[in-house]
Order: structure tokens, then C-alpha cells, then sequence
């Protein structure tokens, strides 16, 4: 596309994992669009839906009575075909036949991946929003649905809590993130957790029975351990066979898993990811090419598409501190 080419008609998807919050988003910008004159078209279930040319126009009504529901009205998907530069050339000319000037991608790292590379090798202009619940991407502080996704655990685990100390005894309690250790981390500290057990090859396993018996020698009468799932979900137990073959401690698991990903979102999420809408567009409109609705220092602000394409995956250090420092 030359620099001149006005945007008429935008795109918007969900792609990877859903997030609660995604839905204000999505709301966001078509509402926008159309305020400023902009025809806007939802792609159902992401990529995949995109080469599948499963297209809808979007009005003003098509998104009322949605901010507040988990899920994403236009469903999203996996889809790893779209690594190959083959398949994004069949999804730049199924743009192309439905005249789409540019599009906005709501998803994670992977997703923003696909993005970039649609927009290197054929120029659409992109919109990436961040939307997943494991706030793991690189040039963006924040991604729609972590507070809900943590708030969710936190709930569950004070519930685990009361039956732990009414019995007396310890739970390892797994949460999702299968590369990022920020919901274990947040969790941890917001539930007292006794330890957090992060995504990483070398289990600590010596430090966590010797947490737990801490506790217990200072009269603790329950003790909660956070694991984040790991590339296969079922950590949890590993660790509770060593515990007892190892330091003949019983403990009992309990695995979030997908309720996560699911429920009303915050009011935080519903700001953030509203926000972020409305600067997507504006974007677009400004002539920004390729960018990321990033969080940066309380502000939702343009990042280049290409400082987004990592995952943050340093287990912010001050949170595993503040997990050791009150957890004694
Ligand atoms: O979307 C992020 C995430 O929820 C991770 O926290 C989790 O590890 C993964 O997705 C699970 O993905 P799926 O639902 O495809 O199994």
C-alpha cells in the first residue's frame, strides 16, 4: 500500500487464546471505526477464519451488550498454517478481494508473529492489540485479561485456603501460564502463598519442603504452593509425588486450568482494552503502519509492531522477592 492510500475499511480479529476483556476491544473499535466514518468488517475464529473467508460487516449494534462477557463475539483460534509465507499470501488476497485497507489483531506474541509477517510481505497495515491472560509480551506492561485471570485464581485459592486450614493441610494449586510466570507470581503474592513454583526445567524441590516445614515449626496451619502449569499442564504432580517420596510430605493438587480464561472482566481489563481500541484507530488513521496498543508508564501508547514480537519471560524479580520476603 503507498503511503497516500486512504483507510475505508478495516478488519478486526482475536487470535490464540482468549482473554476477558477482549469483547471491550472488539467494541472499541468498530464504535470508533464508525465514528469516523470507517466501514468495519469482524473476522471469525482468527486466521484461520480470515483464509476461510468467514467475514461480517459490524455496525454500531453488532457489538451492544458485550463489555461486560467474557469470550470474544467473534471467536478465535489456533492457527499454525499461518507461519507459512504461502498461507499469509492466500490471507493478504482474501483482504485484497474484500477491499480491507488494514487490520487489527488482537492476540498474543504468536499472533502478533503472523501480523508482523503480513505486514512485511504485503504491506497491510496492522493494529496489534494485546489480549491474553499470561501478560507476557515484550514493549507492552499490560495485556487484556490478566487482572480477571488472576483475580479468578485468587478467588479460587482463598476458597482452597479455608478447607486447607480447617485440615491442616498443604495444597499445590496450578495455575495457567505455560510460559510466563506472571499469574504464579500475582497469585502467590496476593493469596500468601507459601512458595511459587515458576515455568523452568530445575524444580526447586528442597526449597519448597523446606517452606512448607517452616511454616509448620512455626505453627502455619496450611500451607499453599502456586505452580504455573509449564509446557504440559500437570506439573503439579510431579511435584506432589517428590514431596512425599522425597520429604514424606502429603499434599493435595488442585489445577485451575481453563476457568482462567473465562468470566467477566475487570474493570481494569474493560478500561485498558477499551482504551486500546479507540487508539488502534486513531492509529491506523494517523498513518501508523504497524504498531502495538502497548501499556507503557499508565498510558495506553503506539510501540513499534516489531519491539512486540517476544515474550517477556524475566520472572520479574521483585515479585519473587516479595513472594520469599512475606512468606516466612
Ligand atoms: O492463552 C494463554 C494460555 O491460557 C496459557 O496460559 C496456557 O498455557 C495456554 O493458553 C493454554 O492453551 P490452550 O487453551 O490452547 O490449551
Amino acid at each position: 500500500m503507498t503511503a497516500e492510500k486512504k483507510i475505508k475499511k478495516v478488519g478486526i480479529l482475536c487470535s490464540g487464546g482468549d482473554s476477558p476483556g477482549m469483547n471491550c476491544a472488539i467494541r472499541a473499535f468498530v464504535r470508533t471505526a464508525i465514528g469516523a466514518g470507517l466501514e468495519v468488517y469482524g473476522i471469525r475464529r482468527g486466521y484461520a477464519g480470515l483464509l476461510e473467508g468467514d467475514i461480517i460487516k459490524m455496525d454500531e449494534s453488532s457489538v451492544g451488550n458485550i463489555l461486560q462477557h467474557g469470550g470474544t463475539i467473534l471467536q478465535t483460534s489456533r492457527c499454525p498454517e499461518f507461519h507459512e509465507a504461502d498461507i499469509r499470501k492466500e490471507a493478504s488476497h482474501i483482504l485484497a478481494r474484500k477491499k480491507i485497507d488494514a487490520l487489527a489483531v488482537i492476540g498474543g506474541n504468536g499472533s502478533f508473529n503472523g501480523a508482523h509477517a503480513l505486514h512485511e510481505e504485503h504491506g497491510i497495515p496492522i493494529a496489534a492489540l494485546p489480549g491474553t491472560i499470561d501478560n507476557d509480551i515484550t514493549g507492552t506492561n499490560y495485556t487484556i485479561g490478566f487482572d480477571t485471570a488472576v483475580q479468578t485464581a485468587v478467588e479460587a485459592v482463598d476458597k482452597i485456603r479455608d478447607t486447607a486450614s480447617s485440615h491442616a493441610r498443604t495444597f499445590i494449586v496450578e495455575v495457567m501460564g505455560r510460559s510466563s510466570a506472571a499469574i504464579a507470581l500475582h497469585v502467590g503474592v496476593c493469596t500468601g502463598a507459601e512458595n511459587v513454583v515458576v515455568p523452568s526445567d530445575n524444580i526447586a524441590y528442597g526449597q519448597i519442603a523446606s517452606d512448607i516445614q517452616r511454616g509448620i515449626v512455626r505453627g502455619k496451619n496450611s500451607s499453599i504452593i502456586i505452580c504455573a502449569e509449564g509446557k504440559v499442564p500437570g506439573l503439579s504432580y510431579k511435584i506432589q509425588e517428590n514431596l512425599k517420596e522425597t520429604h514424606d510430605i502429603d499434599a493435595h493438587v488442585c489445577i485451575l486450568g481453563h476457568i482462567q480464561r473465562g468470566g467477566n472482566p475487570s474493570s481494569l481489563d474493560r478500561f485498558i482494552a477499551s482504551r486500546m481500541g479507540f487508539v488502534a484507530v486513531n492509529e491506523l488513521l494517523n498513518g501508523n503502519k504497524a504498531f502495538v496498543t502497548a501499556f507503557v508508564s499508565g498510558e495506553v501508547t503506539p510501540v513499534p509492531l516489531n519491539e512486540c514480537l517476544e515474550k517477556r519471560d524475566e520472572y520479574l524479580p521483585q515479585t519473587v522477592d516479595l513472594v520469599k520476603a512475606l512468606s516466612i
